[in-house]
């Protein structure tokens, strides 16, 4: 019997979100509206109250924040290779200049020490990422930002429903053991909707900010920086571009979120399940990576990819071998990501191999396997035996 193809990933929308859906095409109002206002009262409910504006995409997301923070041409922002070029490609959109740090091996999130040694007097702006949902370590971020008068640019992209736990907030958060969630805290934060993402609108994103005045210039950005229109005339103080939520888009995000504990449950489930089987298999001993489920102080991850890092080197026809073998046995898998420092574009800004080692292995080496809420526990033991079965073929 030939089994379903299993994908690395997919998305959860159910039946209550096609009626969302169809409910805004049939009222006659299908872009930025009701639906995309009550989605951000929502998130914001989500990140205690925080104010949140929403974008067309994780992208045009970051990009605003950057200019929100007025990050411009001389300015340096220090951010991680391991993450979707969109973290660093935002940098040079607005005419600043990404410098990448090394990550740490088993957070795969940067090196915070790393980050410290690389401030310089033209530094303005971090920009960290939650690889996988992993929370990088929030205190620490927080202080080194302080100490050198930084704006922090979350890349949360990953990384709804994660949450970080910090030492400092025991006896006064209320249900601390669950921490605080990612975007509750922190400064600018910006999330992506994209299909993979573990909340999604088809594409979408969002911004965290500290004050209203900052979200109010943001929705400014978001439609052509206009501040009027209508009876009044039109006015507009700074061009902005065209980046808002639909109502169509928005109307899947609303229904994904009421789903959202279910969904992380169940990615956690899952999550534990591939643990204890990997664990038990002795691939770690042939020399495979497995992620850790813990950021190095309180970090909980949503699990939005489980990864595992392959020794590339000593695989016989490299990681694509394992990736064949797996695909011919029905089995998805992704590579989140490449180090992004060594992309042509970037090599030509001066980047070269060796100068981010641990990001580099892990570039070589990462692997997704499946993972979303919808698989069974059947998959996951496919997965670990396919996985198994392909690293002991292929290893030498
Ligand atoms: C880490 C990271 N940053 C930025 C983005 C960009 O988001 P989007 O695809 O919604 O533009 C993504 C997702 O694709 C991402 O994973």
């Amino acid at each position: 019997m030939t089994l379903p193809f299993l994908p690395f990933t997919r998305p959860e929308i159910d039946e209550s979100a096609i009626a969302a859906v169809a409910d805004v095409l049939r009222s006659g109002w299908i872009t930025t509206g009701p639906r995309a206002q009550a989605f951000e009262a929502a998130l914001s409910s989500l990140f205690g109250g925080r104010p949140v504006r929403c974008f067309s995409n994780g992208t045009a997301t970051l990009e605003v924040a950057l200019r929100i923070a007025g990050i411009g041409p001389g300015d340096e922002v220090i951010t991680t290779p391991l993450t979707w070029v969109a973290t660093a490609n935002v940098i040079v959109a607005v005419g600043a200049t990404p410098v990448f740090v090394d990550v740490d091996p088993v957070t795969r999130n940067l090196d915070l020490d790393a980050v410290e040694a690389a401030i310089t007097p033209r530094t303005r702006a971090l920009m960290p990422v939650h690889l996988a949902g992993l929370p990088v370590d929030m205190d620490r971020l927080a202080a080194i930002a302080r100490r050198h008068s930084l704006r922090v640019i979350e890349d949360a992209a990953q990384a709804i429903d994660a949450r970080w736990v910090s030492p400092g907030s025991v006896g006064r958060v209320r249900g601390v053991e669950e921490g605080q969630r990612i975007g509750a805290i922190g400064d600018l934060v910006s999330f992506s909707f994209q299909a993979n993402k573990n909340l999604t609108c088809a594409e979408g994103g969002c911004l965290v900010f500290n004050t209203e005045e900052e979200a109010a210039r943001a929705e400014r950005l978001r439609l052509q920086g206009i501040v009027r229109s209508g009876w009044d005339g039109l006015e507009m103080d700074e061009p902005g571009g065209k980046s808002n939520l639909s109502d169509v888009h928005a109307a899947i995000g609303l229904a994904q979120l009421d789903r959202l504990p279910e969904i992380t449950a169940r990615r956690a489930q899952w999550a534990a399940q591939y643990l204890e089987r990997l664990n038990a298999s002795g691939l770690q001993d042939l020399g495979v990576e497995l992620p850790t489920p813990l950021a190095s102080v309180g970090g909980i991850t949503n699990w939005h990819l489980f990864q595992v890092v392959l020794p590339a080197e000593r695989l016989s026809g490299g990681r694509a071998a394992v990736m064949r073998h797996l695909k011919e046995a029905g089995i998805g898998t992704g590579v989140h990501y490449p180090a992004v420092h060594l992309l042509n574009f970037y090599r030509r800004q001066g980047w070269r191999p060796g100068q981010l080692p641990i990001a580099e292995r892990i570039g070589r080496g990462t692997l997704t396997l499946p993972l979303f809420p919808a698989m069974s526990e059947a998959d996951v033991e496919r997965v670990c035996q396919q996985l198994d079965h392909a690293c002991r073929l292929l290893l030498s």
